[in-house]
C-alpha cells in the first residue's frame, strides 16, 4: 500500500496560557491520500483552522503538536526552520479566507506569484515572470487587464482571492489547504472560486483540504469528510457514506442547521420554506471542556454513560467503500456490533 500524503496519529494541539496548559486540538487520526479531497467541518472554534496550521508549521506562538504529524512519511514536529521554508508552497501550500492578510500590500502580485518560482524552483526572473501571466491567466485574471505591477489594493476581494489561489498553486504543491476561501466573497463569485479550486486541482492531482461551513460544498466537493467539535473529529468517513447515514448527533444537528441539510428534508404540500435549526448551547471553550462527551450537555439524546466518559471514534459501518466512524456512545446509525 502506499503510504498516505498526510497522516495524523493521535496528533493534539497543547496551548500554554501561562502556567497552565490545555489541548485546543485532541487526538486527532486523520489521513489524506495523493489527490484525495478532505473536508473538514464543525462549529466555529472547534480547531479546524489549528489543525490546517498545524499542518503548515504556522501555529500561534504558544502552540505545540504532540503525537505525529507525517507530511509524505516524514515527521513535520522535526522540522528544522529552514526545512519548513522548502516545504511551505511547495510541498503544501495554504489559501486564506481573507486574501488581504496573506498578500503583501506593497509588493506587486506578479511579485508575489513568482516569488514562490524563484525561492523553491530556481527559476530565472524571466522564467517566474512568464509563469506567474501564464498563473494569472489561467486564474481568470488575464493580460493586460491584470498586469503584474499591480498591487493587491487595486483589485476586488474575488480577484484578490485568485491572486491568493495563483500563488498558492504556483509549485503545484502536493497539498492544498483551503480555509474557508470563500466566506468573504458574495455568492456568485464564490461558486466561481471554488470551480476554480476544483479545476486546478483536477488539473495536477493535488490532494486538497477543504474547510468549510458550507455542507452543500463538501458534499459536491469532497471525497472524505472529518466533522470537528470540540478539538475532536466526532464523525468521519466517505462524504457519500456520511452524508446517507449520519450518526453523531452533533453531525445531524449541523446538517439539519444548515439551508443545504434543511432543503434536503421531507416537505409537505404547501408547506413553506424548511426551518433552519438550530443546535442549542455553544462549543465549550477549550479551557472548560468536560472530562467527558463534550456534546452532552447539548445533546437530546444523551445518557448517563455520555457524561462519564469521552466516546472514542468507533467504527460505525463497514458497509461503504471506507471506514465510517463516529465518536458517539448512542449514535443514530449504527451498523456493526459495539
Ligand atoms: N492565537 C490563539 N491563541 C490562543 N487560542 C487560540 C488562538 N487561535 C485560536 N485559538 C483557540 O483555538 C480554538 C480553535 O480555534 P480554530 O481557529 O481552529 O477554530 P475554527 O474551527 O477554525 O473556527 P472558525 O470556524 O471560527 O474559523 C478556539 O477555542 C480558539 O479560541
Ligand atoms: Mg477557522
Amino acid at each position: 500500500m502506499t503510504r498516505p500524503l498526510l497522516q495524523m496519529t493521535g496528533m493534539s494541539v497543547e496551548l500554554s496560557a501561562g502556567p497552565s496548559r490545555v489541548d485546543i486540538i485532541s487526538d486527532v487520526d486523520l489521513e489524506l491520500n495523493r489527490g484525495e479531497r478532505l473536508g473538514i467541518v464543525g462549529e466555529s472554534g472547534s480547531g479546524k483552522s489549528m489543525t490546517a496550521l498545524a499542518v503548515m508549521g504556522l501555529l500561534p506562538e504558544r502552540m505545540r503538536v504532540r503525537g505525529e504529524l507525517l507530511f509524505d512519511g516524514r515527521n513535520l514536529a522535526g522540522l528544522s526552520e529552514a526545512e519548513y521554508c522548502g516545504y511551505r508552497g511547495r510541498r503544501a501550500a495554504m489559501i486564506f479566507q481573507e486574501p488581504m492578510t496573506a498578500l503583501n500590500p506593497v509588493k506587486s502580485i506578479g511579485a508575489q506569484i513568482a516569488e514562490g518560482r524563484r525561492l523553491h524552483l530556481g527559476e530565472s526572473k524571466t522564467d517566474a515572470e512568464n509563469k506567474a501571466r501564464a498563473l494569472l491567466d489561467r486564474v481568470g485574471l488575464p493580460a493586460p487587464r491584470f498586469d503584474l505591477d499591480l498591487y493587491p489594493h487595486q483589485l476586488s476581494g474575488g480577484q484578490r482571492q485568485r491572486v491568493m489561489i495563483a500563488m498558492a498553486i504556483a509549485c503545484e504543491p502536493d497539498l492544498l489547504i483551503a480555509d474557508e476561501p470563500t466566506t468573504a466573497l458574495d455568492v456568485t463569485v464564490q461558486a466561481q472560486i471554488l470551480d476554480l479550486i476544483d479545476d486546478l486541482i483536477e488539473d495536477t492531482g493535488t490532494a486538497l483540504m477543504l474547510i468549510t461551513h458550507d455542507l452543500g460544498v463538501v458534499s459536491e466537493m469532497t471525497d472524505r469528510i472529518a466533522v470537528m467539535y470540540a478539538g475532536r473529529i466526532i464523525e468521519t468517513g466517505r462524504t457519500d457514506d456520511v452524508f446517507a447515514r449520519m450518526a453523531h448527533p452533533y453531525a445531524r444537528g449541523l446538517f439539519a442547521a444548515s439551508p443545504h441539510g434543511a432543503a434536503l428534508q421531507p416537505r409537505r404540500e404547501g408547506e413553506g420554506r424548511p426551518r433552519l435549526n438550530a443546535i442549542p448551547g455553544i462549543v465549550p471553550d477549550p479551557f472548560s471542556r468536560p472530562t467527558h462527551c463534550s456534546f452532552a450537555e447539548r445533546c437530546s439524546f444523551a445518557e448517563a454513560d455520555c457524561r462519564r466518559a469521552i466516546p472514542p471514534l468507533d467504527l460505525i459501518n463497514t458497509e461503504g467503500h471506507a471506514p465510517h466512524r463516529a465518536a458517539c456512545f448512542h449514535p443514530r446509525e449504527r451498523m456493526v456490533a459495539p
